[in-house]
Order: structure tokens, then C-alpha cells, then sequence
């Protein structure tokens, strides 16, 4: 098993080496390796089991540092990253020459993000090189959004995971390209489609398969490992009244014998979005045959809790 801590100078070391360390974000935990040292991205790659074709994303600080690390910012991206930096916001932005193609898979543009985490920050403030991190996951796995998920999976195959607590969003960030005045939107995550709409216009380039932009949408994904259906609840209890069957609402508790958790009982998205990838999780128990669960609001952090609901009962 990993060892769990606070301490940035032993994580500080291990990266050093190009190995690599779990660190905590506000979104979900990443796995963090040096993003310049094509050997230290290969291990990511490795121990998460991950396609090459699947990109990763980088971490930094300060905006500074990105620009250190692109050729061009547009200006729709400079204001957003003024306006949601640190946060839940990956920006989609033309490389330099030299970041390795194995960071990218390829691609000539690179997803960049200043997460807002505070160990996190000084971690990145304190290295000499920006880190890498998908999710601290094996590949098509529910993110993990505290250090215990993290250990339970990938505690055999890394020795440090910096402790942050729980994951303050609890979903992934929402990833973004700039198109002259359009604001591309391949990934729903933490940052909403609404606090964008000032911005510009929103184009939903979202499941493209084809769309080379965005190699790692696919569409299972965040899979519990449980077949699951998502639908009216209501209808669903009283098709499967059954103990192994386990259920996932947004804010009513059923009268079920089976396993159950409400992800917010006051309705309130935000708090519904901290709780699902932990319920996912929990329900990924030997007790557990099948998951029920409903759609949520489709407003706000809603669309990316909708947007990972789907991906997790896809079969
Ligand atoms: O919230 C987050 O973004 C978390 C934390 C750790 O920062 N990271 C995360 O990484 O969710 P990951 O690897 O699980 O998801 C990254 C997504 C993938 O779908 C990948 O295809 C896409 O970002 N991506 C990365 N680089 C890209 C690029 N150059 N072009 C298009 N898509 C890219
Ligand atoms: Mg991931």
C-alpha cells in the first residue's frame, strides 16, 4: 500500500525521480508525474493502464507558467483563465515544440489547467517542471475523490499519495477550445455552461468519436462495475424490490431493502455532485447485482453529473 501524507518535500523527491505521486485536486485526485520526461509520462500511462491515444492533462501554478507552455493564448481563453483560474476549467491551447508528443498523443495541442487545490498549488509553486495527471484511476474506472479511492486502486503500484481530503467539486473538469468567438465545449465538468455563456457562443463537441480533438471521450466510462440503469426511480424500485439491487437518487430516500445513497437530500446539485463518484464506488460491492438511479436537473453542475450517470450505465 501507498504511503499517505501532507509532506510536499517527499513528493517533491518522488517526482524528481520521474516517479510518480497522487495529489488531490478540487475536481478529482490526479496522477501526477514530471510532464516534460517522456519516461515519467510512459509510467502513467502504465499504471493506470491507459491507451496512448488517451491524452493527459497538464498542472500548473500560475498563468505564467502556461504561457511558458503554449504558443498562443486567445483572448476568449485569457479571459477565461483570468476569471476561473485555479478551478475546474481545462483549456484546450497550441503547444510548444518540445513538450513531449507522448504527453499530447500526438496532438498539437496540449490540455492545460491551474487546479485549485491548496497543498496542490504549493506543490506545483515549490517543482521546477509542471506535472501530468488524469485521474488517479485504472482507465475507465469512477474517478477517485479522496485519497482512500486512490489507495484501494493504485496503492500496489505507487508509494506516495499527498492527502488533501475530499475533492471539494467531486466531478472532473469541464475541458474547452477557442475557435474565434466560439467557445468548444468537449468535456461537462465542475465549470458550468452557464458561468461560459458571457464569454461567447458554446458549441457542445461532446462523444465525437471521430473528432480527433477529443480522443478520450469514450463512451463507457466511470463504470462502477455494476450493470446500472437510469431512469424513474419511482418505476425502477418497484421493478427490482430486491436487496441486491442498490440505488443512487438525487434527493428522495426509497423504502427498499437494498443499499442506498441520496446524494443530496436538500436537492442541491453541487453537494449531489461531491457525493456521486463515492456512491458509484460504494456500490461496487459483492452484495451489489444491479444499480438504480435517475437523471438529476439538467441545469448547471447537473449536466455533468447527467453526463457521467450515462457513461457509467453504459454497457
Ligand atoms: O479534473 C480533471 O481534469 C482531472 C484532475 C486530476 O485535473 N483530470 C482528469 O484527467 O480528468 P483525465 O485524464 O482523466 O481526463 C482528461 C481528458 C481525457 O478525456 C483526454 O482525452 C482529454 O482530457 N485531453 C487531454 N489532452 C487533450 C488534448 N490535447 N486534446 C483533446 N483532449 C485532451
Ligand atoms: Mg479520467
Amino acid at each position: 500500500m501507498a504511503d499517505i501524507g501532507t509532506d510536499i518535500g517527499k513528493a517533491i523527491h518522488i517526482l524528481q525521480q520521474n516517479e510518480l505521486v497522487a495529489i488531490p485536486t478540487e475536481t478529482v485526485y490526479g496522477l501526477a508525474g514530471n510532464a516534460l520526461e517522456p519516461n515519467a509520462i510512459a509510467k502513467i500511462y502504465l499504471t493506470k493502464n491507459r491507451p496512448y491515444f488517451d491524452p493527459l492533462i497538464t498542472h500548473v501554478d500560475r498563468l505564467e507558467k502556461v504561457l511558458e507552455l503554449v504558443t498562443d493564448i486567445p483572448e476568449i481563453a485569457l479571459q477565461l483563465a483570468k476569471k476561473f483560474w485555479p478551478g475546474p476549467l481545462t483549456l484546450l491551447l497550441p503547444k510548444k515544440e518540445g513538450i513531449p508528443d507522448l504527453l499530447t498523443s500526438g496532438l498539437d495541442n496540449m490540455a492545460i489547467r491551474i487546479p485549485n487545490h491548496s497543498l496542490t498549488l504549493d506543490l506545483l509553486r515549490d517543482l521546477t517542471f509542471p506535472l501530468a495527471a488524469p485521474s488517479a484511476n485504472p482507465f475507465g474506472y469512477v474517478s477517485p475523490t479522496n485519497a482512500k479511492h486512490v489507495n484501494d486502486q493504485l496503492g500496489e503500484k505507487i508509494s506516495y499519495i499527498l492527502d488533501g481530503g475530499d475533492s471539494q467539486v467531486g466531478l472532473e473538469s469541464t475541458i474547452l477550445s477557442i475557435q474565434g468567438e466560439q467557445i468548444n465545449v468537449h468535456r461537462l465538468g465542475g465549470l458550468t455552461l452557464e458561468s461560459l455563456r458571457p464569454f461567447g457562443t458554446i458549441k457542445l463537441l461532446l462523444n465525437q468519436k471521430s473528432n480527433p480533438k477529443a480522443p478520450g471521450q469514450l463512451d463507457a466510462h466511470y463504470a462502477p462495475g455494476k450493470k446500472m440503469i437510469v431512469g424513474n426511480l419511482q418505476a425502477l424500485v418497484k421493478l427490482h424490490p430486491y436487496e441486491d439491487t442498490a440505488i443512487i437518487s438525487f434527493k428522495t430516500r426509497y423504502n427498499h431493502p437494498g443499499k442506498q445513497v441520496v446524494l443530496s437530500p436538500q436537492g442541491d446539485l453541487s453537494q449531489a455532485a461531491t457525493h456521486l463518484f463515492g456512491a458509484l464506488r460504494l456500490m461496487d460491492h459483492p452484495e451489489v447485482s444491479l444499480i438504480i438511479s435517475e437523471w438529476v436537473p439538467e441545469e448547471g453542475i447537473g449536466r455533468a453529473i447527467n453526463d457521467r450517470l450515462k457513461r457509467a450505465s453504459f454497457i
